[in-house]
């Protein structure tokens, strides 16, 4: 039975992964809409996947939300220094304070033992103070760090939810379902396509640069996660997708 299972992930990881035509899927068993448990292992999953591919010296980029704050959570306390710097992608998003990218990227830099730089961008704030902000040496130079990530990793979230959970106003929310967003990534709400239709007004890492990554890792469960999944493959072929049975089932049956 536990061999039938491990061979049907298998089959389904490679069925998603032409599907969604990205450059790989890893897929935990069990929905994270049904199971919160699962999340954890999707957790697990990107940490494992993280050791295969971490190098000295690299810039690792986070995001916020729940699946961000399981995988910091599940890191092991490190054991030796380790020579990387880890950057929240943007800057504030919301106010939620424990599942921020600001938290996440000090949890994280905490537990690999490396060094963190954080971007405090106060939220809904004009243009001309976030023009003059990055103009302020510190958040320059953090900024330029970001623009350099070698590897990111990102939650994906369903574009209603996100904009809800942010608390935005309640016309931009019908703006954006009016423009038909499915999927958030890193403050971006992204169509069916893939293309960018909105954005929160902060600073930090935009879709240009996301193309530019060498690599990204998008983390998401959940059967309600598999249209915004779908959008953001669409924008970057070189994709690295952690997510759920849940999520890819109904990837199936979308597409
Ligand atoms: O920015 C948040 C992500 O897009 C999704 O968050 O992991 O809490 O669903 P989540």
């Amino acid at each position: 039975k536990l061999m039938d299972d491990i061979m049907g992930i298998s089959q389904l990881e490679d069925t998603i992964r032409e599907k969604l035509n990205i450059k790989k899927v890893i897929i935990v068993p069990g929905d994270s809409d049904e199971d919160k448990s699962v999340i954890k292992d999707i957790g697990k999953c990107t940490y494992k996947y993280l050791m295969g591919i971490l190098k000295e010296s690299v810039i690792i980029g986070v995001t916020g939300g729940n699946t961000m704050f399981e995988f910091a959570q599940c890191l092991p306390e490190c054991k030796k220094e380790k020579n990387v710097l880890i950057v929240p992608a943007r800057g504030g998003l919301g106010k939620e304070v424990e599942i921020q990218s600001n938290t996440i990227a000090a949890t994280v830099a905490k537990k690999l033992c490396g060094n963190y730089r954080l971007l405090h961008v106060p939220d809904n704030v004009g243009k001309d103070i976030l023009e003059s902000l990055m103009s302020e040496p510190d958040i320059n130079k953090t900024l330029e760090y970001i623009k350099n990530v070698d590897i990111l990793i990102f939650g994906i979230g369903r574009a209603e939810e996100m904009a809800k959970r942010r608390k935005m106003e309640e016309d931009i929310i019908e703006y954006i379902s009016s423009k038909g967003a499915v999927g958030e990534a890193f403050g971006h709400y992204f169509n069916r396509d893939g293309q960018t239709i909105y954005q929160t007004s902060t600073i930090g890492i935009t879709v240009e640069d996301f193309k530019k990554i060498k690599d990204a890792i998008g983390i998401a469960g959940g059967t309600k996660k598999a249209e915004a999944i779908i959008a953001i493959s669409k924008i970057k072929k070189d994709l690295v997708l952690i997510t759920d049975q849940g999520a890819a089932n109904k990837i199936l049956e979308l597409i």
